[in-house]
């Protein structure tokens, strides 16, 4: 279709375009039911198949064994920053990373709560540009709380913090979910907001343990309880039926059409490299935000040398049909948000244009 751009916002983002082109074929008339998917009971059987065959791709994906259970959930990825420490904390004190922004608010809610989580690192001395890798999880804390990948500033772990026996990971991988294959023992629990590498926003990806489950606290209200949905397959009450649906369908192209996670962690390598070559090979009349060592593979951060200059790059750039490359309100300069679906040529284009940009204007 040749009036779409290449979309590089950080969430909602890009999807896979032929996720969408089924999803328009089959908007009017979900299966032969004459009904759209959006009209259609979450009770039915066809949805029921929705989110088994959801549920089966992530696990499949992912190698999940049996002691995971696979959740839809509502409320973004910033109900979790509350529904983790209220679920999970059995008893204990929890432990945190500050890598910023969506750290940060994990850590305020928990705070909120009453708690005393314990921060046991943050790389707030250095404006989050950084992972911290130093750092002593307590043997006694109830779990250790990750943000894998940091949207706003570009950083993303590559390789995940080691926890004392017993205490278990739990990471909101909201902006790099599936972008990679890692292993899940671990972890307890980890959750994303569909709205990156996922599919429409409205849903939350959560992946939980079974000894997890068994922590989640008496009495709380129903619908913060975990235990809720993972007893009722994400159907304890009206799911986000779109947003699922559309999501089971990414997960098809991610294990179709891409071929798994080594595969689409090969080509999310290679784009990457393609943006920060463009940036590293400018002469400095572009920068990296983050840390070498730490960059992310899905939001590619930078500054102009002339900050001026980036109000003027990200609206030259809209003209020849690259979107998005605002940063965040809240650091500024430019970011790529290059998720799973962001096809090469996209990068392609954006690297051409960045060196155009940079010759005219250097
Ligand atoms: C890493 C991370 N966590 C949490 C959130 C918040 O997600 P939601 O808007 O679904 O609450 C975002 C949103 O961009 C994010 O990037």
């Amino acid at each position: 279709m040749s009036n779409r751009i290449f979309n590089f916002n950080p969430g909602p983002s890009t999807l896979p375009l032929s996720v969408l082109e089924q999803v328009q074929a089959e908007f009017l008339d979900y299966q032969g039911t004459g009904m759209s998917i959006t009209e259609i009971s979450h009770r039915s059987k066809q949805f029921d198949d929705v989110v088994n065959r959801a549920v089966a791709r992530v696990k499949r994906l992912l190698g999940l064994s049996d002691d995971y259970t696979v959740m839809f959930l509502q409320g973004g990825a910033t109900m979790q920053f509350a529904q983790v420490p209220m679920n999970l904390c059995a008893g204990k004190t929890p432990a945190y990373i500050d890598t910023g922004t969506w750290s940060t608010k994990a850590i305020k809610d928990a705070k909120t709560l009453g708690l005393n989580p314990t921060v046991v690192a943050s790389s707030e001395d250095k404006n989050f540009s950084y992972i911290p890798k130093d750092f002593t999880v307590p043997a006694d804390a109830a779990y250790l709380h990750i943000t894998s990948n940091n949207t706003i500033k570009g950083t993303q772990y590559h390789s995940f913090p080691e926890t004392p026996d017993g205490v278990p990971l739990i990471a909101d991988m909201s902006s790099d979910i599936l972008s990679k294959p890692f292993d899940a023992a671990p972890f307890g629990y980890i959750y994303a907001g569909a709205q990156k590498n996922l599919g429409p926003a409205g849903t939350v990806m959560a992946i939980i343990r079974a000894d997890m489950l068994e922590r989640v606290p008496d009495d709380l209200p129903l619908m913060l309880k975990y235990t809720t949905q993972a007893a009722k397959n994400s159907m304890a009450n009206t799911p986000s039926c779109f947003a699922i649906y559309v999501v089971e369908l990414v997960l098809q192209w991610l294990e179709e059409t891409i071929g798994g996670l080594d595969k689409i962690q090969e080509l999310n390598q290679k784009k990457a490299k393609v943006v920060y070559d463009a940036i590293d090979n400018s002469g400095g009349f572009y920068s990296g935000a983050a840390a070498l060592e730490d960059r992310s593979l899905m939001n590619v951060t930078f500054r102009i040398a002339n900050p001026d200059l980036e109000a003027k790059f990200v609206a030259e750039a809209a003209e020849q049909g690259l979107g998005g490359l605002k940063g965040h309100r809240s650091v500024g300069g430019c970011r790529a948000s290059i998720y799973n679906a962001m096809p090469m040529a996209g990068v392609e284009k954006l690297a051409e244009f960045m060196a155009e940009f940079a010759k005219a204007n250097g």
